[in-house]
């Protein structure tokens, strides 16, 4: 090469403007998702000033837990019953918000306030595409009746703004919020859908780690750990190879209300207890799943417990065992579940290796556009950077506070320098976000096998 062209080579590396690969074929719904995505994030149905996004926020996996809520400054839409007189008595109960992450649900109707609640913590809303559908219809929300009509994800909005968006506890459509229009459930049900994975595990996953390796096979054995007989893949379904009347994202009562000591019960507040599914309730919830836990606790509808260790551990303990579901388990299997501590913290490690696994997958998801230069904005670019640096972050924790996988944190560590270097950087945005993405994949390579 002549030294001029090596020359302009060079100056183009130094200033990141390579030719771009050619973009991935764009989604036909592109549009849609993009307005949803306004909705969901900037929309406030001429309520109280929440969004979807005050609960379900972007940079902390779409959920709001006690560390995120004490970011937040007082004035945040989110803290509405402590500073909007109408909402003081009834709305939510702050304390237990700002304590545990509980949010006030009516599920039941709102002709009690006082009196007929549940406090639930807010689940995420990724891989939803796999989350809802059981034969009996849509399950969305902790106990799978969380939306009004038809159960849809769709119909869902329209519930939350009723719930979470009032300007007075007289609830009235057209003066204390606006309902939904069609065209924007459309869109928000779009965006929703476009969020997290988009395909399933395939368990047994050829992971590398002793301590995970040996957590996903007594996460799989029915005779051992019995997770996958409800939580098939790590997901939400029911394991189709075992024969039970009804199929998909299915219900059950694993007595997670029976826990004693449950953090908001200690507290004096008023927790009346949580009947679950229906009017009345028949006591059972939604199986969640299980790859994106890790970085979304607490755990169980009612945030009851902290970690994922302890969440495991909660399978060995009489609430479970004495529950609906761990009869059901007892007599299918001759035995409840009993792990030992070594093999709760196996179970716990696959659970935080998996959910490793799917951060990296979204942190290369959200570089990919910033390396190959084909975002539509620099607001775009910083914010994709932004949440890349994020899932990075969870990444890192997830793993580091299991003991897990040295070699893949110091990847990470590095791939989020360099994240965060991209972000400040003017001419090297590109370069940056595609070293980032090698240190992603070795990250990733330590976890499991690559083909
Ligand atoms: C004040 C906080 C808050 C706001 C605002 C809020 N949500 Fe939620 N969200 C929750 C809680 C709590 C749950 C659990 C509800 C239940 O168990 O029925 C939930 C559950 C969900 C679920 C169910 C997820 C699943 O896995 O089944 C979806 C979907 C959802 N919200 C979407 C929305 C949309 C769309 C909006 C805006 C129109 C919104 N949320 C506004 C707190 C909130
Ligand atoms: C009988 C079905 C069933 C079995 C077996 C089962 N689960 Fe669950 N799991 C559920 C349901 C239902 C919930 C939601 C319960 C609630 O919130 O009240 C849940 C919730 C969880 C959660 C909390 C997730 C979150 O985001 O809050 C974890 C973690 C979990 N299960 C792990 C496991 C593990 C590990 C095993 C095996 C030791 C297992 N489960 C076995 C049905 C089951």
């Amino acid at each position: 090469m002549k030294p001029i062209v090596v020359l302009i080579c060079g100056l183009l590396l130094l200033v990141g403007c390579h030719t771009p690969a050619p973009p991935p074929t764009p989604d036909p719904d592109a549009e849609l998702i993009e307005k949803g995505r306004q909705i969901f994030f900037n929309e406030t149905f001429d309520g109280n000033g929440r969004t979807c996004g005050t609960c379900h926020p972007a940079e902390n996996n779409f959920v709001i837990d006690p560390a995120f809520i004490a970011s937040l400054p007082d004035d945040d839409p989110l803290f509405v019953a402590e500073f909007n007189p109408a909402l003081k008595e009834n709305f939510e109960n702050p304390r237990l918000m700002r304590e545990f992450g509980l949010i006030t649900e009516n599920l039941d109707g709102f002709d009690d306030l006082a009196n007929k609640f549940t406090l639930r913590g807010v689940p995420h809303t990724l891989g939803l595409r796999f989350t809802i559908d059981s034969s009996l219809g849509p399950r969305t929300g902790w106990s799978g009746d969380g939306s009004p009509g038809d159960g849809s994800l769709r119909s869902f909005a329209t519930g939350a703004v009723i719930q979470h968006f009032t300007k007075t506890l007289n609830r009235v459509a057209g003066v204390d919020f606006r309902l939904p229009t069609n065209a924007e459930l459309d869109a928000l049900e779009a965006f929703q859908f476009s969020l997290g994975r988009q395909q399933e595990l395939t368990l047994p996953l050829p992971l590398k780690g002793t301590v995970a390796n040996r957590g996903q096979a007594i996460f799989n054995d029915l005779t051992l750990g019995k997770c996958s007989a409800c939580h098939f893949n790590a997901g939400a379904n029911f394991n189709p190879n075992i024969p039970f009347p009804v199929t998909g994202n299915l219900n059950f009562n694993t007595g997670v209300e029976d826990l004693p000591d449950q953090p908001q019960d200690l507290t004096g507040e008023l927790v009346p207890p949580d009947d679950g599914f229906g009017i009345p309730g028949d006591g059972t919830f939604n199986t969640p799943a299980l790859i994106e836990a890790a970085d979304t606790g607490p755990f169980f509808h009612n945030n009851a417990i902290e970690t994922i260790e302890g969440s495991v551990a909660f399978y060995n303990g009489d609430a479970f065992n004495n529950s609906p579901a761990g009869q059901l388990i007892q007599q299918a299997t001759g035995s409840g579940i009993n792990l030992d501590g070594t093999q709760v913290v196996e179970v716990a490690a696959f659970l935080r290796v998996i959910n490793a696994l799917e951060n990296i997958r979204q942190s290369i998801e959200l570089l990919e556009p910033v390396a190959r230069k084909s975002h539509q904005t620099v607001e775009q670019g910083l914010q994709l950077l932004d949440l890349a640096g994020r899932e990075t972050e969870d990444s890192i924790m997830v793993l580091s506070a299991g003991g897990l996988h040295p070699e893949a944190v110091q990847h990470l560590k590095e791939a989020l320098r360099l994240t965060r270097k991209a972000k400040r950087s003017i001419f090297s945005k590109s370069h940056l976000a595609r070293q980032a993405i090698e240190q992603q994949q070795k990250a990733r390579a330590e976890l499991v096998e690559t083909s």
